[in-house]
């Protein structure tokens, strides 16, 4: 879907001028939609509306047109398990840093069949070399790129973002957990990471299976010592980590607690 016209994907044309290109000037929002229900999308757009403030956008995105489009676009797919992703630009324009005030969004959409899921995950560890605005969930994600593709290259999924105090953020595209003892441990917001829709989730649930939550940013060394570790997020939904740099997390193998977090993830994506 290109603003408002669904159109085959061999015709999904954008401007080349337009700012995404050149300066990934945008914001966007990854969706399941999971038997014919949107999950948490009150909260992907609670997380957009942020996005956009912080990024001097809001002004000129109308959200409820965004609703709307998300909601045509799925129901005019004939995907019932899918994976909806969604970008809003700063518009088009000719390659300049600054941008007029004037500007007018631009709408890119896809939606894909989820069932590439996997039920554990293998990961290294890579430096965080992000920018200081992790919260916003900005279009510039090169650094999560060159790290996941260091993961791809040494033979894991993912790569665990370990930051200058040699403190695990989160990952490329989820967000970090551990359970040791009765405790599920992850780092604060404040420790520049993406708010997950998917995190809060499991922080909300935590009670249920029996865990206390402590929002505290923990090392590797703290990770491979834990009895669970985990991985959180639309793509991933809730993801055993079974190796840290090709050593084992407990006896490497997924968890009752990372089992049980995912079958209630899966329980609310199918009732919600
Ligand atoms: N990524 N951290 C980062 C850096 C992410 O990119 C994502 C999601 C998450 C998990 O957030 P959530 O639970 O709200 O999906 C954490 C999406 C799926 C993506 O980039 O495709």
């Amino acid at each position: 879907m290109i603003n408002d016209e669904i159109v085959p994907l061999a015709e999904a044309m954008i401007s080349a001028h337009d700012r995404s290109i050149y300066f990934g000037d945008g914001v966007y929002e990854a969706i399941r939609y999971c038997e014919g229900k949107l999950f948490a999308m009150e909260q992907h757009l609670e997380r957009l509306k942020n996005s956009l403030r912080k990024m001097d956008m809001l002004a000129r995105v109308d959200l409820e047109q965004v609703r709307r489009r998300v909601d045509r676009a799925v129901s005019e797919s004939a995907i019932t398990d899918a994976l909806v992703y969604f970008q809003i630009s700063r518009g088009t324009a000719l390659r300049n840093h600054d941008y007029s005030d004037d500007w007018q969004p631009s709408f890119l959409l896809t939606i894909r069949a989820y069932n590439d899921r996997r039920e554990q995950a293998t990961v290294i560890t890579h430096p965080d070399w992000r920018w200081k605005g992790c919260d916003i969930k900005s279009l510039n994600l090169l650094p999560n790129v060159l790290a996941k593709h260091a993961a791809t290259k040494a033979g894991a999924y993912e790569a665990l973002l370990v930051d200058e105090n040699g403190l695990i953020t989160e990952a490329t595209s989820s967000n970090a957990m551990l359970v040791k003892g009765d405790v599920l441990q992850t780092a604060p917001l404040t420790a520049n990471i993406l708010p997950g829709i998917t995190r809060a989730f499991l922080l909300g649930l935590a009670g249920r299976v029996g865990l206390q939550v402590r929002e505290e940013s923990f090392t590797v060394e703290e990770a491979l010592a834990a009895d669970e570790l985990i991985i959180t997020g639309t793509g991933n939904e809730v993801m055993g980590v079974t190796h840290v740099d090709g050593k084992p997390v407990a006896d490497g193998k997924v968890g009752p607690c990372t089992q049980r977090f995912h079958k209630l993830l899966i329980e609310a994506m199918k009732g919600s």
